[in-house]
């Protein structure tokens, strides 16, 4: 039997937090172009967004509840549609509203990792030509100049466009025709991920000019190969995966997500397997998806420091999330041990919140009454309060689980 230490000890000033996205908490996102859809004749999403948790006016009290926990950072978006409604018009108070979160969070005693661009764009950036137009790059660019004030100061990281390549698979399911695979994400658009390069290298620029530092977050989605499939494997990953941690290089961090795992078979990615755990999402129960994604992560981007800025699960049982994040952890540690900087480790999500499309699938570390908007804590959320007070992770809190 391997030999088990007591606890599990993070580097010193790793980040303990949790994540949230304006369009899946604040509410009321009217002129984003998600909200759009939601309300589009024969539209395909479920279920609007409506008031998601009110966060918009309740983020102090988000903040203080996870402070109350333990944990020391919080990771939050910007609503580009709020601050810029249309072309070149930016509004002040939206950008004091954001500014004001910033210092909420250092009143909280959190530090704040501000996402520029969180899945949603304004009406008018999509009717613009969205990611494909010619100009998206230099009107994402516009944006993060106007958004300087936000995170000029007190901010120590800036993720400027989360997940470009799952916005990059929902764009080669529009486009449809050989992107559209048997299962799981479409292929990227070609077109489109190499605008979001684009997007993030003119970001970058801007803020790197301030001094504030920056990269971006990736979807990992640990590839299996089956048996005789490693170059289809391979074939499928490149595109979704390393093209935008190749883009990584040179950044200040690069953000690593990851979930689930996916398996390659000789037609394309494949649904779970018959018989294995999934949540609810339906993605297969596998934590030890995170130390695959920031190991792979770090050999591609030539070793860029690593956040992990969201890893979680979507489950009505509070337990299984606790057992899922001490062995995500516990793996975490691995790549660690191995020499792999990694700076933080933030939950996705801090609130049950909108889940693009439904509110079914809770990821929270919070829970959030659909009428009320009253917060509870869950037993989860002080459970990763203790290993961040601790910075470490003991068998004990792990439950024996891990
Ligand atoms: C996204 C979140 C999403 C989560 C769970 C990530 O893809 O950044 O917005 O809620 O995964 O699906």
């Amino acid at each position: 039997m391997m030999h088990r230490p007591e606890s599990l000890t993070f580097p010193a000033g790793f980040l303990w937090g949790a994540a949230t996205a304006g369009h899946q908490t604040e509410g009321n996102n009217v002129n984003s172009d998600y909200w759009q859809r939601e309300y589009a004749p024969g539209t395909t999403v479920p279920e609007p967004s409506g008031d998601a948790c009110d966060s918009y006016h309740r983020y102090r009290e988000d903040m203080a509840l996870l402070a109350s926990t333990g944990l020391d950072t919080y990771r939050f978006s910007l609503e580009w549609s709020r601050i810029e409604p249309e072309p070149g018009v930016m509004s002040r108070a939206a950008i004091d509203h954001y500014r004001r979160m910033v210092e909420a969070c250092h009143d909280a005693g959190l530090t704040p990792m501000v996402t520029l661009n969180h899945f949603t764009v304004p009406r008018w950036m999509h009717a613009d030509g969205w990611w494909r137009a010619p100009r998206a790059a230099e009107h994402f660019a516009r944006f993060t100049e106007a958004v300087l004030p936000v995170v000029r100061e007190g901010v120590p990281w800036v993720c400027t466009i989360n997940e470009p390549n799952i916005i990059a698979c929902g764009a080669g399911a529009e486009e449809g025709g050989a992107n559209l695979v048997a299962h799981g994400l479409a292929r990227p658009s070609r077109q489109v991920s190499d605008g979001l390069v684009r997007a993030h290298h003119l970001s970058r620029e801007v803020l790197s000019a301030e001094g504030i530092r920056s990269g971006w977050s990736v979807a990992t989605q640990a590839i299996h190969a089956e048996p005789g499939c490693e170059e289809l494997a391979r074939a499928y990953s490149y595109p979704l995966e390393e093209f935008f941690l190749e883009a990584s290089r040179g950044d200040d961090f690069v953000g690593v997500q990851a979930y689930t795992r996916t398996f390659v078979g000789p037609d394309g990615a494949l649904p779970p397997r018959d018989g294995v755990e999934t949540t609810l999402t339906g993605w297969e129960y596998f934590p030890a998806a995170l130390e695959i994604g920031v190991r792979n992560a770090w050999k591609v981007t030539g070793h860029v420091p690593v956040i992990v800025t969201e890893n979680g699960i979507a489950t009505a049982d509070d337990d299984r999330r606790i057992d899922y994040t001490a062995e995500a952890l516990t793996h975490l540690h691995e790549a660690i041990v191995d020499g792999v900087d990694v700076r933080g480790y933030l939950h996705w999500s801090a609130l049950d919140n909108y889940e693009w499309g439904r509110y079914a699938p809770t990821f929270g570390l919070i829970a959030v009454d659909r009428t009320t908007f009253a917060r509870t804590v869950k037993p989860s959320a002080r459970w990763l309060g203790e290993v961040a007070r601790a910075n470490s992770l003991s068998f004990e809190l792990a439950g024996g689980s891990a």
